[in-house]
């Protein structure tokens, strides 16, 4: 096996181009990256309207993906290139021209698993097109899950794809895609492969778990998240299908674009700042209060909130807590978009604290730059939380993550009760508001003493997750399977 390998990400979300979540930042990231270690990584991804908006980009091919005998569907294939990767956008008007790329008010399309499993046959046809034979299909998430069936299934007599593995990485195992069995046919599954230790779940096609049986290798974006999802427990009921290929699968910790999220060189904050010279940091403190129309008080714990706002990230028991928390000095920076009985409780909250707690619903990458860099700490009280990036940006620019120790969280933050020199956060265990609470209110004690501050804060900005070290591990089970 050659030491460059040719990669292709089969993703449904880029960073720059068009993002929704944390996805889109890993699969920006760590393509450039692999580049620099001299591998040949390209992307393919859906052309959403928002994509060929944000980019300048050249139809250079046109292909048709067969979905089954009765579906063929044709499509251009536009050429682009970012960050120094280059790049294949598959334009089918029908399935991604429409506003949003998953939902509708916040539903998903009913023709989602149709759409991706275009999507899959259309990589397949991309790569003949392109005349691109890749050693590696990186597939992420359910969206490109059936592209390691297809490959096995429909391809394993085509000499194109002889020496073409996949690997499957699960950002979020939640989201699966469920679809009624009668769709079997209409998305070129054989019926033999319709059976409890490939796509069946209680009777309907779950494509994330046949993306699981049928890719060379799973990962998960850190270790101890694939503890988790070997568990009945934390496993989101994959941990049947996952036991199964226990030999194959393994965690691999997300990095951190240092190049996007370093208060060093931040040109979308107030102030810069760094180790030595943390000034910066209250002027960005002070912006921040003003530009959330809250009181300008330095000596006041800030604590802020970046987030879809889904069960996952815990607004279930923090809400309450937070009712609690705000009659005391504190203030509350919350932002985020997503479930509407969510967003109507953060405006109550706010509401009736005013001078303490502010809420902008909206997703907003200034802003989200601007709570990271102003606020003291940083709330991620996540009942379940495959990676989870912002702990690691807070930490780099001095906010003190407070975590439940799940997942990424557990396995990036050091909490204060255990490890009071080394600490970098502070990490409670149960998903319970007086857990929480009890934490939060550690944190606001620990602002009261400005050396203890002084150390935490040292240790976090210390802290460097980066990619180049989650690319080498990458690359280690690319090769592992030749
Ligand atoms: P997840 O992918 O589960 O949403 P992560 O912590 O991995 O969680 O990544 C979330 C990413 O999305 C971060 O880059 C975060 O800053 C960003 N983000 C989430 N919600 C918003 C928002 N409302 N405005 C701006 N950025 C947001
Ligand atoms: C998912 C997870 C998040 C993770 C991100 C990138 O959206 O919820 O924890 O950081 O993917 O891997």
């Amino acid at each position: 096996m050659a030491s460059n390998l040719k990669i292709l990400f089969a993703v449904s979300e880029l960073a720059g181009i068009v993002k929704t979540g944390g996805l889109a930042d890993v699969a920006g990231a760590l393509g450039p990256v692999m580049r620099k270690r001299k591998q040949d990584v390209r992307v393919v991804m859906p052309a959403y309207r928002q994509a060929l908006a944000s980019l300048t980009t050249k139809v250079v091919n046109v292909g048709e993906a067969v979905l089954n005998p009765q579906c063929k569907f044709g499509f251009a294939v536009h050429e682009a290139e970012y960050d120094g990767v280059p790049i294949y956008l598959i334009e089918h008007n029908r399935y991604f021209d429409r506003p949003e790329l998953y939902t509708h008010r916040g539903e998903g399309f009913e023709d989602n698993s149709e759409r991706y499993a275009f999507f899959c046959k259309a990589v397949l046809e991309v790569c003949q097109l392109q005349e691109f034979q890749p050693d590696i299909i990186h597939c992420h998430d359910w969206q490109s899950a059936l592209l390691p069936y297809y490959l096995k299934s429909n391809e394993s007599e085509n000499p194109f794809f002889a020496n073409t593995k996949t690997v499957l990485t699960i950002h979020n195992g939640a989201y699966q895609q469920h679809t009624d069995a009668c769709m079997l046919d209409a998305f070129g599954i054989d019926r033999k492969d319709f059976h409890g230790d490939a796509f069946e779940d209680h009777g309907q096609i779950n494509l994330l778990k046949g993306g699981i049986a049928f890719a060379h290798k799973i990962t998960t974006v850190s270790e101890q998240y694939a503890k988790e999802l070997l568990t009945d427990i934390g496993s989101h009921g994959l941990a049947h299908i996952l036991r199964q290929r226990k030999q194959d699968f393994s965690g691999i910790l997300n990095g951190c674009d240092y190049q996007l999220w370093n208060p060093y060189k931040d040109q979308l904050i107030p102030a810069r700042f760094s180790p030595k010279r943390l000034a910066g940091k209250q002027t960005c403190k002070q912006a921040l209060q003003e530009r959330m129309s809250l009181p300008v008080k330095n000596k006041t714990p800030l604590f802020g909130l970046i987030s879809r706002l889904t069960e996952q990230k815990g607004f279930d028991y923090l809400i309450p807590a937070l009712w609690e928390f705000l009659q005391h000095d504190v203030q509350v920076v919350l932002l985020g978009s997503g479930n509407q009985a969510t967003v109507v409780q953060l405006k109550n909250l706010a509401r009736a604290y005013p001078e303490k707690c502010q809420f902008h619903h909206g997703y907003d990458n200034e802003l989200a730059h601007w709570i990271e860099a102003g606020s003291d700490f940083f709330l991620m009280p996540s009942l379940f939380e495959p990676c989870g990036l912002n702990q690691m940006y807070s930490m780099k620019y001095g906010t003190l993550p407070l975590v439940r120790a799940v997942g990424g969280l557990r396995d990036s933050v050091s909490g204060y009760h255990e490890t009071r020199n080394k600490a970098t956060g502070f990490v409670f265990d149960k998903p319970e508001a007086k857990d929480v609470l009890e934490c939060m209110h550690l944190a606001a004690d620990v602002y009261g003493n400005q050396a203890v501050m002084k150390q935490l804060v040292s240790n976090a900005m210390s802290q460097s997750f980066t990619w180049d070290s989650a690319a080498k591990e990458y690359l280690q089970v690319f090769r592992s399977i030749f």
